[in-house]
């Protein structure tokens, strides 16, 4: 199937209040350009809005606490009036050139290294992971080191870390946002919750896959009470191969989840899953709503793919990551055909506007 301009990669959809001008998402995507309170720069601000052609803008992971931060340098935070100016300021520009922009909701649970946030980590269980990450500038001596052994939360702590998320959500939408996405995926705490490697707590959040799920599902109830399910998209990536979850039958407790949530009517729903995978289809027997997917993770995959995938109602949107980080005209070019830069990904998480801000548009 051969992409033209009359495609409906190119045509309108809507996703819950959101009314996207085309299907092309541009993926959530940390790039570690804050400022280290987790305020917004300059340079995020004229990054999504060289981007604002996408269909919709999800904004890179931003936490919801300051504990829930501290996996990577540099990233945005949502949960002080500085950090809402920030995003206000990345909502108008984007709104300015007729984009619309969702935040990304995040909390890394047993990831955050103390190095970083100050605070250490929090997880459904105390259990500590191989994992290191950078707590210094990348390349810099510091290096990596491991992440300590998280505190397990206790279920007042539970509930107050559900309620940032609400807190966050607010905040985002005070702030301009079309929306919020809940970042149920990565290997993060609603993740952590919801495998069993990773949560092997003995009370009414472990042990049976509802038990599992209930964390996420009290969790999407009360964003969803804070800014509006037709606001509210959430990402997941059942059976994730990275972050030691130990999820050996995901379905079990993805079903729960996405059997509780589904009522809700939530603006959409957003999976990371190979494009040719039957349990995409399985998804889209189970959920109501707008289903959206990120397939390039797991295996090569075309725009060509997407379209047909679209084209067969086996999805509604394509959320697409390097193609919209390397080219601002993702969707320009994709109209006429043209090639486009190729992403690097010595710049991802490098700091400074090279390979930020600088990748060439067609026109100037
Ligand atoms: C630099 C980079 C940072 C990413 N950060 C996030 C993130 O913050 N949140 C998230 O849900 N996914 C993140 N991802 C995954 C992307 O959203 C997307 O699923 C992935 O890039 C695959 O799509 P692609 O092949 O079109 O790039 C990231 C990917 C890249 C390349």
């Amino acid at each position: 199937m051969t992409i033209t301009p009359e495609s409906t990669l190119f045509q309108p959809v809507s996703l819950g209040s959101m009314k996207l001008g085309n299907k092309l998402v541009m993926a959530p995507m940390t790039r570690s350009r804050a400022l280290l309170d987790g305020d917004i720069s300059d340079a995020q601000v004229e990054y999504y809005a060289q981007r604002a052609s996408a269909g919709l803008i999800i904004s890179e992971a931003t936490q919801v606490w300051r504990i829930g931060g501290g996996a990577y340098l540099s990233t945005p935070g949502i949960y002080t009036d500085e950090h809402e100016v920030g995003w206000k300021r990345v909502a108008e520009a984007v709104h300015e050139r007729g984009g619309k922009f969702v935040v990304q909701l995040w909390h890394v649970g047993r990831h955050a290294h103390s190095a970083i946030n100050g605070l250490g980590a929090v997880a459904p269980s105390a259990i500590q992971t191989e994992i290191s990450t950078f707590i210094g500038p990348e390349g810099d001596s510091e290096g990596k080191s491991r992440v300590g052994l998280p505190h397990a939360l206790t279920i007042p702590e539970i509930h107050a870390t559900q309620q940032d998320f609400a807190d966050a959500a607010e905040r985002a939408v005070r702030a301009g946002a079309d929306g919020v996405e809940i970042h149920g995926a990565g290997s993060y705490l609603p993740q952590q919750f919801l495998a069993e490697g990773a949560n092997q707590r003995t009370d009414e959040y472990g042990g049976s896959p509802q038990n599992r799920a209930r964390f996420v599902i009290e969790l999407v109830n009360k964003v969803v009470d804070a800014v509006g399910a037709d606001r509210v998209g959430i990402k997941i990536s059942p059976g994730l191969p990275i972050g030691e979850l130990g999820e050996t039958d995901p379905w079990s407790t993805y079903e729960v989840l996405l059997n509780a949530i589904a009522p809700l009517e939530l603006a959409y729903l957003h999976a990371m899953y190979r494009i040719d995978d039957p349990v995409v289809d399985r998804v889209r027997r189970i959920w109501p709503g707008k289903f959206l997917l990120s397939s390039g993770f797991n295996g090569p995959v075309t725009e060509d793919d997407y379209q047909e995938a679209i084209e067969r109602n086996r999805i509604d949107a394509a959320v697409i990551g390097r193609n919209f980080l390397a080219n601002p005209d993702f969707v320009e070019r994709l109209l006429i055909s043209a090639e486009l830069n190729a992403a690097k990904p010595e710049h991802f998480y490098a700091g400074g506007d090279t390979g930020y801000i600088d990748y060439p548009t067609l026109w100037v």
